[in-house]
């Protein structure tokens, strides 16, 4: 039996990870093709392993979500002129071919839609659709290399790049720096975690991830993804300004995972709704990475246990971390819980009740949704 990743039902563990990027992409593009205004006039979209467009059953792979999502924007994209290009890349000559084919067939179905209507140019037979769609066949790091001077002569250009590799080889310190100039970029890429704890000792593997046995730890093997993520948050310098989040996937007993990166509070923020949406206790996992069965609906005797410890230990961080004057505004501890994995409505718990303890002034505002855009001053009651 073929062992091919295309060649049978994509399993839970990608089907999570393709929802994770059909939800991002729902919060991403509008913010850059339907807003009030329009700042900017071009934005690029790259899948870089697009691999063949479905699975053996016709779920939809990566490249056809994007083109999925692409359509619902089309009308805007002629009314304001944008300049939208869409870039798939496959290694393997067979993918390619399977992969034109099926981009070729979902843009001709979306032209023969009805409510495509105006907006489609197709229907006045330019033959063309309102975004351009280039696809390669090259390999991953080669390809990056090429077209990264271009991406750094715009490097304000919105960009959202997903980068769907097999193991761990393709996301070196290299590409994560580079990423981290393109300052308007927000990226997903995936991780076998599992199999890097597996052979972390390998010679092969060390050029990749520097590693070693006792980063992971023997008795929480689950945790591996999250051991790879503050690798790759380790590799940060204060210049990328970048905020990274961690989503792990089990699939049997193996650990995968996906790591979001972006430049802005927003995107981050994005991100973490999707995943608390998943997972209520760490928003971090598609199962209870901390084994700690806790059961929403038959909850313990004393409410502590009932709290994810994950949650608790963030809590008491951020109080302290406020009554030592570390962090001295709205805008601070907002991105310090966006960073560290958590939302508003977490950082805002730990305001209120500082609040009721008249530890911070009772007019300070709790955390709100267009924080990013607001300064606030100093709170701390003298
Ligand atoms: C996990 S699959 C991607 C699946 C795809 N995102 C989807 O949803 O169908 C990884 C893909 O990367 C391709 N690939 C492997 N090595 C590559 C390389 N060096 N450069 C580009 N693509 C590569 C494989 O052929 C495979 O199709």
């Amino acid at each position: 039996m073929s062992t091919d990743f295309h060649s049978k039902e994509f399993d839970d563990g990608t089907r999570i990870k393709l929802e994770i990027l059909r939800e991002y992409l729902k919060q991403w593009l509008p913010v850059f093709l339907a807003g009030e205004k329009t700042y900017w006039k071009k934005i690029f979209i790259y899948d870089f392993f697009a691999g063949e467009g479905s699975d053996s059953i016709g779920n939809y792979g990566s490249p056809r979500i994007i083109l999925e999502q692409l359509k619902n924007y089309c009308r805007n994209i002629i009314e304001k002129r944008i300049e939208v290009k869409v870039v798939f890349n496959e290694f393997k000559k067979t993918k390619v071919q399977k992969l034109k084919t099926q981009c070729d067939q979902q843009l001709f179905n979306c032209m023969s839609e009805e409510e495509s209507g105006k907006y489609c140019p197709n229907k006045t037979e330019t033959n063309k659709c309102t975004f351009e769609l280039l696809i390669e066949n090259q390999d991953f790091n080669d390809f990056f290399e090429q077209i990264f001077p271009q991406m750094l002569r715009i490097k304000e250009a919105p960009r959202f790049m997903f980068l769907d590799q097999y193991g761990i080889r393709h996301i070196t310190e290299d590409v994560l720096h580079k990423l981290s100039q393109l300052e308007r970029t927000d990226f997903i890429f995936f991780t076998s975690s599992s199999f890097a704890r597996r052979f972390i000792e390998n010679e092969e593997f060390k050029k990749y991830l520097n590693l070693t046995r006792k980063d992971f730890s023997e008795d929480k093997p689950y945790h591996c993804h999250r051991v790879i993520f503050e690798y790759y948050k380790s590799l940060l310098r204060p210049q990328d300004n970048l905020f990274l989040a961690p989503f792990s996937i089990k699939k049997n007993s193996n650990i995968y995972g996906i790591i979001f990166g972006t430049h802005h509070t927003l995107g981050m923020e994005k991100f973490l709704n999707i995943c608390w949406k998943i997972n209520k206790m760490t928003g971090d996992a598609n199962f209870d990475i901390d084994d700690e069965r806790i059961n929403p609906n038959e909850p313990k005797l004393f409410e502590e246990f009932n709290i994810p410890s994950k949650i608790q230990l963030f809590e008491n961080d951020l109080k302290e971390r406020i009554q030592k004057g570390e962090l001295n505004s709205n805008t601070e501890i907002y991105r310090y819980s966006l960073d560290s994995g958590f939302l508003p409505k977490h950082a805002n718990n730990v305001i209120k009740e500082l609040k009721s303890q008249g530890i911070i002034q009772k007019t300070f505002k709790t955390v709100a949704q267009d924080v990013h855009k607001i300064a606030s001053p100093s709170f701390i009651n003298q």
